[in-house]
């Protein structure tokens, strides 16, 4: 395994493998990697011919007052676990190198990433958007593996590769999760001992609310009201949303019909967490 951390090396080698007939797999990430990241380079060494991991804390999706400085780094434990799942290329670039200057040209998709954590985080999906794009200008044409874990971002992802004809495939991968449920995080090391303990619930939410459209419901407020009821045991934490909507447009279209995903964000001293699961309306 290889670690690049310029923007024309990695080009270099991506260009050359390309030339010799290479299909490329493309992970990108923000590092601290757990099995949830393994399980997305794990799909793309399985499929591909090379496989490309990039580590790089984004400043750009993170607004003032997030955790960007405080966001776990952990380079050498990485590297081990990308080697250890068969990785070629480790793609770590320095702030600089992304960025040598402030950027002035930003990717937006405002539609699909205007409700649930746009209405949160309102600046977060144009610097997710515009860095992938960027990664995917570096990369150049390859299939490239997201989790399901941030739903909303695969969604945004998607339509960004659409609208701009880019050549990527992007793959979604099932969610990772603890044995007692809770959803793979990075940030997960932020929760304390009694804030772990009720990290569950968002699953369990989840749950409810599949057991409502299960038992017939087809009514979004009556879903959300079911994964709430859960969410009550959250004492040390508030609740940011609860959504019951259309897997695709995200945004509520009257009674629930087709593909219905469930989404849920916690917010604790520290750590906000979001998880999301799906299911077809029962009408
Ligand atoms: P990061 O949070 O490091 O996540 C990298 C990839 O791992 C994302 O596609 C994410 O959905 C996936 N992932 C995280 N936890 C997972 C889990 N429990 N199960 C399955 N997949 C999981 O998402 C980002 O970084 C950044 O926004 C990025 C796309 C790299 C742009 O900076």
């Amino acid at each position: 395994m290889e670690i690049i951390h310029t923007i024309e090396e990695l080009r270099q080698r991506l260009d050359i493998d390309r030339g010799a007939g290479c299909r490329i797999g493309f992970v990108p990430t923000m590092g601290f990697l757990h099995a949830g990241h393994v399980s997305l380079i794990d799909a793309a060494v399985e499929a591909n011919d090379r496989t490309v991991v990039s580590i790089f804390v984004n400043p750009l999706q993170f607004a003032e007052g997030e955790d960007l400085e405080d966001y776990p780094r952990d380079l050498d434990a990485d590297l081990s676990r990308c080697a250890a799942a068969g990785a070629d290329y480790v793609f770590a670039p320095s702030v600089e190198e992304m960025y040598p200057r402030p950027v002035d040209t930003v990717v937006s998709v405002p539609g699909v990433a205007a409700p649930l954590e746009g209405e949160h985080r309102p600046t977060h999906f144009a610097g997710v958007a515009t860095v992938v794009a960027k990664l995917f200008s570096i990369v150049g044409s390859c299939r490239a593996y997201f989790g399901a874990k941030d739903w909303q971002q695969v969604a945004v992802v998607r339509r960004m590769v659409n609208d701009l004809s880019m050549p990527v495939e992007v793959v979604p991968c099932p969610i990772v999760r603890e044995s007692d449920g809770l959803a793979m995080s990075s940030r997960n090391v932020y929760l304390s001992t009694e804030e772990r303990s009720q990290a569950p619930l968002l699953r369990r939410a989840l749950d409810a609310g599949l057991a409502a459209i299960e038992a017939g419901a087809d009514d979004a407020v009556v879903v959300e009201a079911a994964m709430l009821e859960v969410l009550a045991g959250v004492t040390l934490g508030s609740v940011d949303y609860v959504a019951a909507v259309p897997a695709d447009s995200l945004t509520p279209d009257g009674p629930l019909t087709g593909e219905v995903r469930l989404l849920v964000a916690v917010k604790f001293s520290k750590a906000r967490l979001i998880d999301n699961d799906g299911c077809r309306a029962s009408t």
